[in-house]
């Protein structure tokens, strides 16, 4: 794993969005894997300024996110669908057609998460990944477990992820319980990761990635399995890697 250690969170966003715009430009056509949350809020604006002034094109560029709630309805501003068009989609010109998040209200839950990773692999499998990690070291929502969940599925979220992300939802109890997220398999059969971390909040978790053991109980350690991997994070997120 490539560890990238900057300054402060708008340091982390603009080397990430270097990253995917070194991407876009070598492969237009790419497939992004995209991530929703506080962490990737600069990469987008950066992306978007980078678009703006005619540096990339996101015309032939196909995303997928990595996740979505449960039962929230389609236009929750607190939905991924919300979050991803109004901080990035609705400022660039990614065709509609091209944009994936998995449906939380599908009738077939099941189908919905076998349909998304048909979709993924028809796409030509995802180029460059964008991931952020939980407090308790999850990617997507993939949460902490016993073993690791290979396929998009359903997942129950845990109470760490359930507390920290109450601070996008008018109460606790409004925070859905269930969410879809790609599995491990789908997150590493990606070609690239861009995984970004700040505060130091997140400062036990990526020490737990980058060098604890490789297990279900901290999802994101089984990035050390991927072969082309940069962890990008600020002095904060990297508190515990400093001697
Ligand atoms: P955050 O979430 O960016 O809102 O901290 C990251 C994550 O849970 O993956």
């Amino acid at each position: 794993m490539e560890l990238l250690i900057v300054n402060d969170y708008a340091a982390m966003s603009y080397k990430a969005a270097q990253f995917l715009a070194s991407q876009v430009i070598l492969k237009p056509e790419c497939v992004m894997g995209l991530a929703t949350g506080s962490t990737p809020e600069g990469l987008y604006k950066e992306l978007v300024k980078m678009y703006q002034m005619g540096l990339i094109d996101f015309e032939k560029v196909t995303a997928f996110n990595l996740d979505e709630y449960v039962g929230l309805e389609a236009e929750h501003p607190q939905g991924y669908k919300s979050y991803m068009y109004n901080h990035f989609f609705k400022h660039v010109n990614i065709d509609p057609t091209n944009r994936h998040i998995p449906d939380g209200n599908a009738a077939q839950l099941d189908a919905e998460c076998e349909a998304y990773d048909y979709a993924i692999k028809r796409a030509g499998g995802i180029d460059i990944q964008v991931l952020g990690i939980g407090r308790n070291g999850h990617i997507g929502f993939n949460e902490p477990d016993l073993k690791f969940e290979a396929e998009t599925h359903v997942v129950a979220l845990d109470e760490k992820t359930i507390r920290d992300n109450a601070r996008f939802f008018s109460a606790i109890e409004q925070v859905p319980r269930y969410a879809i997220s790609m599995g491990v398999k789908t997150i590493m059969q990606a070609r690239k990761i861009i995984l970004l971390a700040s505060g130091k909040e997140k400062a036990e978790a990526v020490y737990g990635m980058l060098y604890g053991d490789i297990t279900p109980t901290c999802p994101a350690s089984v990035l050390q399995l991927h072969p082309n991997v940069t962890v990008i994070c600020d002095f904060q997120a990297a508190t515990l890697l400093k001697k």
